[in-house]
């Protein structure tokens, strides 16, 4: 018989991600069946997992009460937030908590929390403000309290970002800028938000092997430099860095997130977004990973065209 793992956050990137990997995957579809989370079950692309072969469930993270039912009858639940659409550590931080209290209450055996590091602890108190990291660490101590198996999904910056509010613009002579506060060598790590599921299914294959564990998640380190030189390599197209923050993205993202963003700027260039042990951690992560991780150009080249009409 196949046990229920449920995932929260099923109409977005990460639990999309994870739920389609799992669908497609015979082996894993002789291990588990899938519940995904909305608030709102008649949306496109909750109703297109339905139709996929997934119960769909209501719940609200804002809405304790309805989590213990969400997650009933689970063996394993993945638990994400959206730190973005409040812009509110302490929503996420009760959001991330409810999630674990409710898996713990419904008798889950495996709880899977989409974390990050404690940026404040990392920078030994000098970075103390990226608050859509540290929220997400304080949720991970929390369940690192439970009488319940852990592990801990940890993604770089996606490469996802990069076709929306990171676009590069146009300069007005055929050429293009990326344009961020950050330096041209800071050591970024990059994830295709789509190979969630890749990483996820080490664990969910050996649950035991690996509680406790952190799965720092990211295809490579690459340099903003290296990013640039990927677009010209794929695209033929004259694509520059300004480490000098013009405010090209403006118009894309509110005036909070880019506050917000803007934290984040010391921790590429001085902490490497995972801290010391970053690359250490990332190689162990790739050796658990079976499948292939996509790279930064083929990613470029999947998502074609990018200047177009620019
Ligand atoms: N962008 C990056 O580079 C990056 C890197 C590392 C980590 N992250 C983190 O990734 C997180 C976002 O994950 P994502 O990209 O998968 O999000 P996403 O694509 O924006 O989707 C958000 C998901 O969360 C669900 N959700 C939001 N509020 C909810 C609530 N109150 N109750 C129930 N479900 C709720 C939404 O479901 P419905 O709308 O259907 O209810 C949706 O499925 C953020 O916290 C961010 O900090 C981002």
């Amino acid at each position: 018989m196949t046990k229920l793992l449920t995932v929260f956050g099923s109409t977005g990137q990460q639990g999309g991600s994870l739920i389609d990997y799992v669908l497609k995957h015979p082996e894993l579809l002789r291990l588990y069946h899938l519940r995904g989370i909305t608030r709102d079950v008649s949306k496109a692309n909750a109703v297109a997992l339905k139709e996929r072969g997934v119960e769909i469930v209501q719940a609200d993270l804002n809405d304790p009460a309805s989590l213990v039912a969400a997650v009933s009858g689970s063996y394993a639940v993945f638990g994400v937030t959206n730190f973005w659409e409040q812009a509110s550590q302490d929503i996420e931080i009760a959001q991330g908590k409810a999630i674990a209290d409710a898996s713990v209450a419904a008798g889950v055996s495996l709880l899977i929390w989409s974390s990050l590091p404690n940026i404040t602890k990392i920078s030994e108190g000098k970075l103390t403000a990226v608050k859509h990291f540290d929220g997400k660490a304080e949720v991970e101590e929390y369940i690192r309290t439970l009488p319940i198996l852990s592990v801990f999904y940890m993604p770089g910056a996606y490469m996802q970002n990069y076709i929306a509010y990171m676009r590069p613009q146009p300069k007005g002579d055929g050429t293009y800028v990326l344009s961020q506060p950050t330096s041209p060598t800071a050591q970024v790590p990059m994830i295709d938000i789509t190979d969630t599921g890749k990483y996820i299914a080490p664990i969910l294959f050996d649950p035991a092997k690996y509680t406790g564990k952190r799965f720092t998640c990211a295809t490579a380190f690459h340099t903003p430099l290296q990013l640039v030189e990927g677009w010209t390599k794929v695209t033929g197209k004259q694509v520059s860095y300004s480490s000098i923050d013009d405010d090209a993205s403006a118009g894309a993202i509110t005036p909070e997130m880019r506050a917000e963003l803007k934290k984040s700027t010391g921790l590429m260039d001085d902490y490497s977004y995972y801290g010391p042990t970053g690359k250490k951690d990332l190689e162990w992560t790739h050796a658990q990973v079976k499948d292939k991780l996509t790279t930064w150009e083929e990613f470029v080249q999947a998502n074609e065209p990018w200047f177009e009409g620019a």
